[in-house]
């Protein structure tokens, strides 16, 4: 973490939450079948209003409490006055690869998918260990570009038959300017292996570092989308801002209070930095977005080392996906 990167990262924050009201989405959305995935609450729960009401025809909201997926179906039937076939809950737990591999292996069935909103996110500054890693880089991290990667050919499959352009978002973070780099050298046994080392760890930074490496993992997979034969798949990662949600459970002193009533955007209308980044074409595609307008991610994703770490970030990542699921990004 630079301290130059970490001053444009608070003041950006603090400028936009304060000064900047986000656009209501607008776009149309009919026909489309579109996945959100932790969508029983928070942001995702948001994001899902905005999706019906801009005419979704089957959303998969992808809980792993089916119980609260089913609670938050209810409301948005309700308040949305949809047919009860337009939404449907399925189970995903992040924190299993197999749930993972189920969830896209039932999505195979779909009719059609336009759009996945891979929303599902964890901060938490207990270090724990889900499948083989910190359980903050196997939830915002490995099962998210193992999900997108599954579900990949899906989305091409429906580009070829709908003509359509297939989307995917994952929501990024301001914080991921503060987020010690440093952490992520590549040494011996490389990038994952030094996450994943207890003593080390500094999980009050851990989930900045986690939005910092989706952001790398979106930029190299938006670059091989690219080039790929096959219809171009478009992958971007807004930031909403700072928001009034669950997500800081865990942090509950009377400084984070004060600044959540201060600054915190509601829910709601971070949501709608989401759905942007859903409605959003081609010239998004491996970009970090900002108050809905595409922005240049921190100077340490951009630079030499940063392009050095994210080859390496990727390279990792591609061998772990590989492990879990053997040819999985052969068409990436
Ligand atoms: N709030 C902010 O200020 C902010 C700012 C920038 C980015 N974001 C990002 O926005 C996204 C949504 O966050 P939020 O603020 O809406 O937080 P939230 O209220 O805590 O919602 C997080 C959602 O993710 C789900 N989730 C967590 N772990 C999961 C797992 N292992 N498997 C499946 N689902 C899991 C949660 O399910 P349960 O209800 O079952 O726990 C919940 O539905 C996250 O990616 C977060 O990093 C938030």
């Amino acid at each position: 973490m630079s301290i130059l990167s970490s001053l444009e990262g608070v003041s950006s924050t603090v400028f936009s939450n304060i000064f900047i009201h986000l656009p209501t989405p607008e776009g149309n959305l009919t026909g489309q079948t579109i996945i959100v995935s932790g969508s029983n609450q928070g942001l995702g729960l948001e994001a899902c209003r905005h999706l019906l009401r801009l005419g979704v025809k089957k959303l998969i909201m992808a809980v792993r409490d089916i119980n609260k997926g089913e609670t938050a179906r209810k409301e948005l039937l309700q308040c949305a006055c949809r047919e009860e076939f337009s939404i449907e809950v399925w189970k995903l737990d992040m924190d299993q690869y197999t749930s993972v591999k189920d969830f896209a292996s039932r999505a195979e069935s779909l009719p059609r998918l336009d759009a996945v909103l891979a929303n599902a996110g964890l901060m938490t500054n207990t270090f724990n260990v889900s499948e083989e890693n910190e359980k903050t880089i196997t939830v915002n991290v490995v099962s998210t570009f193992l999900l997108i990667a599954l579900l990949i050919p899906k989305l091409r499959e429906s580009a070829l038959k709908f003509n359509i352009l297939p989307r995917v978002t994952i929501p990024n973070s301001a914080l991921h300017y503060i987020a010690p780099l440093n952490e992520l050298q590549p040494k011996k046994g490389g990038i994952f292996d030094s996450l994943n080392n207890k003593e080390t760890a500094n999980m009050t930074a851990r989930y900045p570092l986690s939005k910092l490496l989706v952001l790398f993992g979106v930029r190299a997979l938006a670059a091989r989308l690219a080039q790929n034969e096959g219809p171009l798949v478009v992958i971007n990662t807004p930031n909403p801002g700072f928001c009034k949600s669950q997500l800081a459970r865990e942090t509950d002193n009377i400084g984070f209070r004060v600044g959540e009533k201060l600054l915190a955007r509601s829910t709601e209308e971070g949501s709608r930095a989401l759905v942007h980044g859903i409605l959003a074409d081609e010239k998004s595609s491996g970009q970090y977005l900002t108050n809905c307008q595409v922005h240049s991610p921190s100077c340490m994703v951009t630079d030499m080392k940063g392009v050095m770490v994210q080859n390496a970030f990727f390279g990792e990542l591609v061998a772990k996906l590989e492990h879990i699921v053997p040819g999985v990004t052969a068409g990436l």
